[in-house]
């Protein structure tokens, strides 16, 4: 459970964000869309307490995010896996290298961290691209081990940062169905996009952000001919 109740970020005198609530259950997938600039990172970033509200509370499950020890600020990333908008790849390292790496840092040995890493890998359809380098792969490939490295410590929540960024409609439509996947074991996933193609055809709540408010959640919890839910802000 992902929980923002009247959460206002501002930068300097101008409002990134203001008074953001929405509340996002265990195990859904609910998509964030927006014209750039609108405030999607910036809300990404406050539920991994990179930044802090200037206003409002975040909940995640039983923690209050504006009232959490720093020192619970790593126990906290290790249960969200973000897929970062820019992927942050190591270039200079291999696939797996890449996926190993949080791993490593957390004290966790070279040879679990490379089973594991192997595991996911697997997972996402990327064995045998393993002792690739990043610019030796496609732009979904390279997403891919994104989406790997973000699953390392089996996390709670993925928040993915326009994984279908710059990729074409096919190949944005298997990382969805990886992420749908993913989903599918319980995983809750918070993903921002501008790919139109994707929000025509899905059935997924969405939050529409426009300058740092929220105009749409529209909540499609009805299968096809059922009854939509919608709720204008
Ligand atoms: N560190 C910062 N300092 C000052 N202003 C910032 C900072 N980070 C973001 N902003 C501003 O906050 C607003 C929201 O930015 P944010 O990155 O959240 O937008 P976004 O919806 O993710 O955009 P995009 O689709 O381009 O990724 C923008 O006006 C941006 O310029
Ligand atoms: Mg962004």
């Amino acid at each position: 459970m992902i929980e923002f109740q009247s959460v206002s970020k501002k930068f300097g005198s101008n409002f990134a964000l203001e008074n953001i609530n929405f509340l996002i259950d265990k195990g859904s997938f609910v998509l964030l869309i927006g014209s750039t600039g609108s405030g999607k990172t910036t809300i990404f970033r406050l539920i991994i307490r990179d930044l802090f509200p200037t206003e409002g509370n975040i909940l995640l499950g039983e923690w209050n995010l504006t009232k959490l020890p720093k020192g619970k600020t790593q126990t906290l990333r290790r249960k969200i896996g973000y897929v970062f908008q820019d992927l942050k790849l190591l270039m200079d390292r291999t696939v797996v290298e890449n996926v190993m790496l949080p791993l490593e840092f957390s004290g966790v040995s070279e040879k679990d961290a490379n089973k594991k890493a192997e595991e996911i890998l697997i997972e996402v359809g990327l064995s045998d691209k393993q002792n690739k380098f990043p610019l030796q792969l496609s732009g979904g490939e390279r997403q891919r081990v994104a989406i790997a490295r973000a699953l390392v410590f089996d996390p709670e929540i993925i928040i993915a940062d326009e994984p279908t960024g710059n990729l074409d409609l096919q190949t944005s439509l298997q990382i969805l169905s990886l992420l749908d996947g993913i989903n599918k074991k319980g995983t809750t996933i918070f993903m921002a996009t501008h790919n139109e193609k994707i929000i025509e055809k899905t059935n997924k709540r969405i939050i529409v952000l426009e300058k740092g408010k929220i105009t749409e959640d529209k909540k499609t919890t009805a299968k096809k001919g059922e009854k939509e839910e919608k709720n204008e802000h």
